[in-house]
């Protein structure tokens, strides 16, 4: 991909044929209407396209409130409108067909966005047979025109290939995970490669556990740039689709700020070199 393809105007294709952004904002943790009202209008301003958020995280809500308000303001300065957002979120636990049903079309209600861009099995718990059933909520949502896109979340490769023997009706378009260069999961993210799926990272600032790191420090030095845009552009030059979060105005900027930040091969083998399996919050990647 040509350095200038790093910006937050810039599109990954998935399987079903439409685009999502390549950087997008996370929002995990993220609550409260006004704290939410300035990220996002922060971020939508500033150029971002994407928003992740979850049925967990209990935000959705002020997520669509924020979109909304966003839409309709001042700030709105490109003129956008709800199609050129792409809204993620993602089912909680993996119930039973009619739970997921019901869940997707509580997201909707929730946000007020009319439909989902992106939906997401947060995890594989549940075991297969669960899994596969509300895969075909998803799939059914998909058809009734609730969700745009179809995909998972922390699933591990025998999770995927589980998926892709019981020849769905829709192929995952994404698979998100914690990825960054201190668990760098290259196993499975190779696999989705080769499959076609894309890579979201999550915490790909590794929550911020890793920002003073002799390795980070001193390569953000070299490339002039931030250690937290170094670790993004370490995604982006993966190929994966990085979601850093941030309620502070001028990270969001900073974050979404990578395009000449061009990371040489032997460095990112150095960066690659740094995985310790860090895992900074779960990792059901290996459930049954
Ligand atoms: N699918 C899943 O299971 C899953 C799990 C976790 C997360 N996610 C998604 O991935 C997103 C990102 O992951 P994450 O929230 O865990 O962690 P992250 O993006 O790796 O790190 C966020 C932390 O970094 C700080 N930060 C942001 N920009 C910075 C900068 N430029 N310089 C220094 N510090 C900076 C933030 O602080 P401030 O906010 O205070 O600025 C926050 O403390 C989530 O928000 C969520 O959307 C998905």
């Amino acid at each position: 991909m040509a350095q200038s393809a790093y910006s937050l105007s810039s599109t990954v294709k998935v399987n079903n044929g439409s685009s999502i952004p390549l950087i997008q904002l996370g929002v995990y943790m993220v609550s409260g209407q006004e704290t939410m009202n300035h990220a996002v209008h922060t971020a939508l301003g500033a150029g971002y396209r994407g928003i992740d958020s979850a049925e967990w995280y209990q935000n959705e809500r002020e997520v669509g409130r924020a979109v909304r308000s966003f839409l309709s303001s001042p700030d709105n300065k490109a003129s956008l409108r709800r199609e050129d957002i792409e809204f993620t979120t993602k089912l909680k636990s993996n119930i039973s067909y009619s739970a997921t049903r019901k869940s997707i079309k509580r997201s909707i209600e929730e946000s007020g966005l009319g439909y989902i861009d992106l939906y997401l099995l947060h995890s594989p718990y549940g075991g297969k047979s669960k899994r596969l059933e509300c895969w075909r909520a998803v799939e059914d949502a998909i058809g009734e025109g609730e969700i745009k896109i179809g995909g998972v979340s922390n699933f591990g490769i025998k999770h995927l290939e589980e998926l892709l023997a019981s020849t769905p009706r829709v192929t995952p378009a994404v698979n998100q995970v914690e990825i960054h260069p201190f668990n760098t999961q290259s196993k499975l993210s190779k696999f989705c490669q080769k499959k076609g799926i894309v890579v979201q990272a999550w915490g790909p600032l590794v929550r911020g556990m890793r920002m003073e790191h002799h390795t980070i420090s001193s390569l953000a030095k070299k490339y002039t740039c931030s250690p937290a845009q170094l670790l993004i552009r370490w995604s982006l030059q993966h190929g994966y689709v990085p979601l850093p979060k941030s309620v502070t105005p001028h990270r969001i900027i900073e974050n979404g700020q990578v395009h000449d930040v061009e990371i040489e091969a032997f460095d990112m083998e150095k960066l690659d070199a740094l995985d310790e399996h860090l895992v900074t919050d779960w990792d059901p990647t290996n459930t049954d």
